[in-house]
């Protein structure tokens, strides 16, 4: 096979960039393997537009320089040497390496029809009475003739769930649990996910993993989503930037696989449930952060998801995994299936029945499906298929091609005995014994998990105590302040079908919330675990002040209330845990799955009212996923301060002890927009078919003229900024161009904090469906006190696109664009307008 004159043809593609115009886009003509499938494809489907310019990791990073009174007129120059705006596109940051592709090829060449068939699935399928294989349905085979190394792939993505049988205790496979994804999202702060991005990469290599299940970035359209928690938030824009950099941080090390692909926005019925859209809401509601991740961050693998978009099963679906996302977004890397996402028998679990297997695998390498896991259910069927010509032998030739590019691109080909793969080598240490991660960088990695909780948290509501007049947060001690606080919350249990133990109680005062007990569970070392109690007490102390709590039980919810209330009674002022626990909500095969509404479950609301009542200035912390219903306290004259915690994880404590006493500042801000009712959002599940509106988060509120509990980007702080000037440093510019808008931001009040300067963009002569405006740019930036900055945000002209179901194409629309900046998306303080011409 390997001398066929179609392989030989395959083998001599040479990889040559050249420029082309078309519609206003640069676009490189990148002579790419896939130019074999877009033959196939044949008419109307163009070349796989990749993109060359700007390297987009420079070029879309916010920069910023402290400025002096009065602020000076605007620098020709930000101080990363940019011009302020530029002409010059954004090109793609991966593009395929020459050397890289030959070697593919030359492996390749050397095949078996079996041995490229290894490269396309995981293990060979086991007996399904078989329950104790957990270890192998996340690996693949080594080809021990060519020294090729397997896959082992690992579930992020707030750590690694390193979970692994092989007779080790599974209640001690520790990785560091970082706050979950929707925490990240609200810090706002692409260098702080790239440090992430980069401990789970160390963790992963160390560990002798080679692929990690990271970033999970489908949008959040309704917060009733059992993994909420696990994205990023509900704007595509702010989705792209964060798993953008997210994945550019990992990738340093090995590579990240993009989950999940594409509008998985349901947990009921997820292997079922049919997502229905426009193309227009295909292309850039649900795909647009998919096509800024595969352009910016270079991700080297895509999980096609379970559920059908369009009637088409996600992975036979031709049109969303070649078409859009090869063709249209520039994807080089393989896509890969969610665990069992193939059609299959009743069971679920099996290949479909024969012989209907066949038509599966072959539709599905068809469709631009590259591998299946986690057995080889209906890939095994290759060789037949390819015997019989139902499929040619450039398809699965095409598919093996892309696994080798990204295996020798993250050098995670070539077999080696210690089993360490990755483009770097790791700081970890892994006990191999024990199969965990520990030593001093386990210790360094929890600090950038308090890091990350710390600038996630994100401070709802702080008002001013009636007895003093001044605000509850930071609490203060000292003469005159508070000398204790009282932390309270309820002990409830909870039971998952996914973890063990299967039942577990949760302690709010106590335990540190770490998210979901599915996929994404992580197991972090309970001596590097700081829960609320003891990092809340050591932040106190610093403060001379002193923290009392009650112990609850949980076999006695209806008791909580009254022991928080007499502790309450003890004490200056009191603090109440409430929250979810991944009983609530979670991946579908918990048990938890999808919400059914935003109620918090008893006995919260009665803990918070009975600390309520005992007068006591109170603060309320939710740990949730996303919004929960407040109202019954919300308002109440002595709630006087609410944080929005999410999954803080491993050093939740340590995080909310120095927000809560002021060792540092509050900066998260809301990735979601808080309803005042669930009815607020479009209709959630409505059974096997869900439509999808192409309106989303802030968007439908904005077109359904719906005013929100809080805004999208709400999030208070301890400090008042000021927006002194916007600054567009040109009035035109073309529609591949990039603006670095420039705002100057002013610390006037308090202490040293961070800020979050958002950009959005609104299209007053637009003759298309638009939203009323759209997040394109942000930047978190450090202010001391009195402290002045010019922050100068890049705003790709690119990004202002729409897609065009006339004409089957994305436009930039020429003419004037409103540039909005400000605090929130409902605080839009400064504006001016740029034309696009
Ligand atoms: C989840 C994926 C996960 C996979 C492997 C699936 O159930 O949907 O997010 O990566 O399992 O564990």
């Amino acid at each position: 096979m390997s001398d066929s004159p179609r392989h030989a043809k395959t083998a001599r593609l040479s990889v040559a960039i050249g420029l082309i115009s078309s519609a206003g886009i640069v676009a490189a003509a990148c002579q790419h393997s896939d130019e074999v499938l877009n033959a196939k494809f044949g008419a109307g489907i163009t070349a796989p537009k990749y993109l060359v310019g700007l390297n987009p990791a420079e070029a879309l990073k916010p920069t910023e320089v402290v400025i002096t009174t009065p602020a000076p007129a605007a620098p020709a120059a930000d101080e990363a040497g940019r011009t302020t705006c530029t002409d010059t596109p954004v090109g793609d940051l991966y593009k395929t390496d020459p050397a890289v592709y030959q070697e593919a090829q030359r492996l390749l060449a050397q095949m078996t029809p079996a041995q490229k068939v290894v490269q396309l699935v995981g293990l060979p399928a086991p007996s399904y009475t078989d329950s104790n294989r957990w270890e192998d349905i996340q690996r693949s085979e080594d080809d021990p003739v060519l020294k090729i190394a397997g896959y082992q792939w690992r579930d992020g993505p707030h750590g690694l769930n390193l979970e692994s049988g092989q007779g080790r205790d599974p209640l001690k496979n520790w990785s560091t649990s970082f706050p979950t994804s929707v925490v990240q999202g609200a810090s706002w702060d692409i260098d702080l996910v790239y440090r992430v991005g980069e401990a789970m990469g160390d963790e992963t290599v160390a560990s002798h993993n080679n692929v990690l299940l990271t970033p999970c970035m489908n949008m959040l359209r309704n917060p009733l989503w059992g993994r909420s928690q696990e994205t990023f938030g509900e704007d595509t824009h702010h989705l792209g930037r964060i798993a953008s950099e997210l994945t550019r941080g990992l990738q340093t090390y090995v590579t990240g696989c993009a989950k999940h692909w594409l509008a998985n926005n349901i947990e009921t019925k997820r292997f079922s449930i049919n997502a229905q859209m426009d193309e227009q809401t295909l292309r850039e509601t649900y795909g647009r952060h998919f096509e800024m991740l595969v352009r910016d961050g270079g991700i080297g693998c895509v999980m096609a998801s379970y559920n059908s978009v369009n009637g088409k099963k996600q992975t036979q679906n031709k049109h969303t995994l070649t078409e859009v996302l090869r063709y249209d977004f520039g994807f080089r890397g393989f896509v890969l299936t969610d665990w069992w996402a193939m059609p299959a028998q009743d069971t679920g679990q099996g290949p479909a029945d024969p012989p209907n297997d066949l038509v599966v695998a072959a539709e599905a390498l068809q469709a631009g499906l590259d591998v299946e896991v986690p057995w080889a259910l209906n890939f095994d069927a290759i060789p037949s298929l390819v015997a019989s010509g139902t499929i040619s032998q450039q398809v699965v030739d095409q598919a093996v091609s892309r696994v080798l590019e990204q295996k020798l691109r993250f050098n995670s080909a070539k077999l080696n005995a210690a089993r360490i793969y990755g483009n770097k080598a790791p700081q970890s240490t892994y006990d191999e014994l024990q199969g965990a991660l520990v030593g001093a960088v386990a210790e360094q990695h929890a600090q950038l998990a308090a890091e990350a909780a710390e600038k996630g948290a994100v401070l709802l509501k702080n008002e001013p105590v009636a007895s003093t007049g001044v605000k509850a947060l930071p609490i203060v001690g000292g003469a005159g302040g508070v000398k204790t606080v009282a932390l309270v919350g309820a002990t409830v249990k909870y039971q998952v079908t996914s973890d063990r133990p299967r039942v577990k109680d949760f302690d709010f005062v106590r335990h540190a919330a770490l998210g979901d007990r599915g996929s994404s569970r992580v197991r972090p070392n309970p001596d590097l675990v700081v829960g609320p109690l003891a990092g809340i007490t050591a932040a106190a102390a610093e403060k001379g002040i002193t923290v009392i709590s009650a112990t609850n039980d949980s076999a006695k919810p209806e008791e909580a209330a009254g022991k928080a209330a007499a502790a309450a009674a003890q004490a200056d002022v009191a603090i109440v845990i409430v929250g979810l626990t991944a009983g609530d909500e979670g991946e579908e095969y918990t048990g938890a799955s999808d919400r059914q509404d935003l109620e918090l479950p008893a006995p919260h609301n009665d803990v918070v009212k009975a600390v309520l009542d005992t007068g006591k200035p109170t603060i309320v912390i939710v740990e949730a996923g996303g919004a929960v219903n407040m109202s019954q306290w919300k308002d109440r004259p002595n709630t006087n301060a609410i944080v929005m915690a999410w999954y803080p994880g491993q050093r939740a404590g340590t995080a909310l002890g120095r927000l809560l006493f002021g060792q540092a500042n509050f900066a998260g801000r809301l990735p979601v927009t808080w309803p005042v009712d669930i009815k607020d959002f479009p209709k959630f599940d409505e059974g096997d078919s869900t439509y999808m509106d192409y309106y989303a988060g802030y968007r439908w509120f904005d077109v359904k003229n719906i005013k929100p509990l809080y805004a999208f980007g709400h999030g208070l702080s301890y400090s008042t900024f000021n927006y002194e000037r916007l600054h567009m440093p040109c009035g035109q510019v073309t529609s591949d161009g990039l603006v670095n808008v420039q705002v100057d931001v002013r610390n006037v009040a308090g202490p040293a904090g961070d800020e979050v300067v958002q950009v959005y963009a609104s299209f007053p002569n637009t003759t298309a469906r638009r939203s009323k405006k759209e997040l394109k740019g942000f930047a978190r930036i450090r202010l001391e006190p009195g402290q002045a900055k010019r922050v100068s945000i890049p705003v790709r002209v690119r990004d202002l696109k729409y897609w065009d179901m006339v004409t089957s194409q994305w436009v930039v629309e020429k003419g004037p664009v409103l540039i909005q900046v400000g605090p929130s998306s409902d605080k839009l303080i400064l504006q001016q307008t740029l034309t696009v011409n």
